[in-house]
Order: C-alpha cells, then sequence, then structure tokens
C-alpha cells in the first residue's frame, strides 16, 4: 500500500475522521485531548496536522503537533498510525516528515514529545508496547530528559497521569549552550508554566510542580541521553 502524506493547519479537512479512527484507538483516555482542544489549536494557527492516507484517501496514520512562540518549543502531541499499518515504515515516516516540516518552520527549536516510561508502575499494555514505543522513538534520535515529569491534567491538576517520560527529539545548538548533553532550561520553564496553567485551568503551585521546576532549573542544564528500553 503507497501512503501519501499531507499537512493541514487549520481544522475541518481530514480532523474529524483522524481523531475517530486514529486517535482515539490508540491512546487512553486520560492522554487524549478532546477533538475541539486539538481544532482550537489549529483555529489559532498554532497546531501542524500531519496526515498519512492511503490510495483511497483513508488515514493510516497522523502526527499532531502544537507550537509554544514563547518558549520556541514545538510539542509532538500525537503520533499514530492504525494497528494494521504498524510495523512496516509509516510511523518512521510521518516522524520525520513532521521534524522536517517543522524545523523548517520554527528554526530555532526544540521538539518534544511525552512518552509512557516503561518503567513507571501503570502502563497501558493495550495502547502498545511502551519499550518498543521508547525503542522506535530512540531509533530516531530521541533523547530522555532527566526530569520527574507528569503530563499535565487535561481539565484538571487531579487527571494528571504520572510515570511519563519527555523526550527531545530535536534541538537547536542554540537551546543546548553549554554542553550537547544539557537542554537549557529556561525555554523548557516558559513552555511547561504555559502548558500546565493552559491545560490545567490553573497556575501550578503544588509539591509534583514544584519538583519539576526545580529539575529543570538545575545548574548547568537538565541532562538528556538516552533511556535503555532493555531495562
Ligand atoms: C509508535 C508508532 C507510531 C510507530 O509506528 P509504526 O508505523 O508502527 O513504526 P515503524 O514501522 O516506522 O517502526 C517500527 C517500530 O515502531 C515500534 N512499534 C511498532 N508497533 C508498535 C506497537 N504496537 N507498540 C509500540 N511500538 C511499536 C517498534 O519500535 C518498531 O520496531 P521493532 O519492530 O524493531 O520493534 C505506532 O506503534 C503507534 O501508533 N502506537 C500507538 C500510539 C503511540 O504509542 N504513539 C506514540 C506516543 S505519542
Amino acid at each position: 500500500m503507497k501512503y501519501r502524506i499531507m499537512e493541514q493547519t487549520r481544522p475541518g479537512g481530514l480532523l474529524d475522521q483522524v481523531y475517530r479512527e486514529v486517535l482515539v484507538p490508540a491512546f487512553p483516555p486520560e492522554e487524549l485531548e478532546g477533538e475541539s482542544d486539538v481544532a482550537e489549536t489549529l483555529e489559532a494557527g498554532l497546531g501542524s496536522l500531519l496526515v498519512a492516507v492511503d490510495d483511497a484517501g483513508k488515514p493510516a496514520g497522523a502526527a499532531f503537533g502544537r507550537w509554544s512562540e514563547a518558549s520556541r518549543v514545538q510539542i509532538l502531541t500525537y503520533l499514530a498510525v492504525t494497528p494494521a499499518t504498524r510495523g512496516h515504515g509509516l510511523g518512521g515516516r510521518l516522524l520525520r516528515d513532521a521534524l522536517d516540516a517543522w524545523r523548517d518552520r520554527y528554526d530555532p527549536c526544540v521538539v518534544v514529545a511525552e512518552i509512557e516510561n516503561p518503567d513507571a508502575k501503570v502502563v497501558h499494555e493495550a495502547y502498545g508496547d511502551p519499550r518498543r514505543r521508547l525503542a522506535f522513538y530512540e531509533q530516531h534520535g530521541a533523547r530522555a530528559l532527566d526530569l520527574p515529569y507528569f503530563q499535565p491534567g487535561i481539565g484538571s491538576p487531579s487527571r494528571r497521569v504520572h510515570g511519563m517520560l519527555l523526550l527531545v527529539l530535536h534541538a537547536d545548538p542554540s537551546f543546548t549552550p553549554d554542553r550537547a548533553d544539557r537542554l537549557a532550561g529556561k525555554p523548557l520553564r516558559t513552555f511547561m508554566e504555559a502548558y500546565l496553567e493552559s491545560s490545567e485551568g490553573v497556575r501550578p503551585g503544588d509539591w509534583d510542580a514544584k519538583a519539576l521546576f526545580k529539575a529543570i532549573d538545575r545548574d548547568g542544564g537538565i541532562p538528556m541521553g538516552r533511556k535503555s528500553a532493555e531495562a
């Protein structure tokens, strides 16, 4: 099967179909925001949705990213391929195309992604193998940030998803000024403050958020490296 990848930066188009047929089956409900939130981001001109369609025009995979101008951080919010299509290179193609498009458009920038930590107490095996998912990203050069990371709660801090990793998929050298294996904390702090507040609806001030910001602010930047998926 041949796939064509196209990008939409406005709501409408294939969004509804992609949301129902590609994203809903791929993510646990607590990790998936509403379709209207994705549409709002596109409406605001801050979203990018890459869709892989088959010969019949049916979506087989998608990548959705959100841009933060203040921090110059782009987050790959969702990447998914339909179960029948997995393991044939489409996810890798979507990831490469998304990173190429976003690097060109937003240079200089950092691109990050959230994934489940395979070592976490609760993993959602039904939505894919977290070790293979980490290996997939590492094959594409991802480095895990050494942070007590959690995914902001969708709509409330009580809905946070703990046991997550924040990966760096691309970092312009201007974001690693001291050492190539340390990410500058300041842009990530700006990004996380805005991300937590917009997702949870309140300014973060609790202990988990404080621990996260303390790790982000540490001297010399945030260590990043490969995190073996074999453990
Ligand atoms: C992760 C994902 C996008 C990869 O897409 P893909 O088209 O299968 O990937 P490719 O064919 O380019 O690469 C194959 C690699 O993907 C990973 N992979 C494939 N199927 C997978 C699955 N069911 N679960 C986790 N990882 C998987 C493996 O690392 C695989 O390499 P391996 O065969 O040597 O183990 C896809 O598995 C998926 O949609 N998973 C569910 C959603 C998700 O986890 N998204 C990532 C978080 S945003």
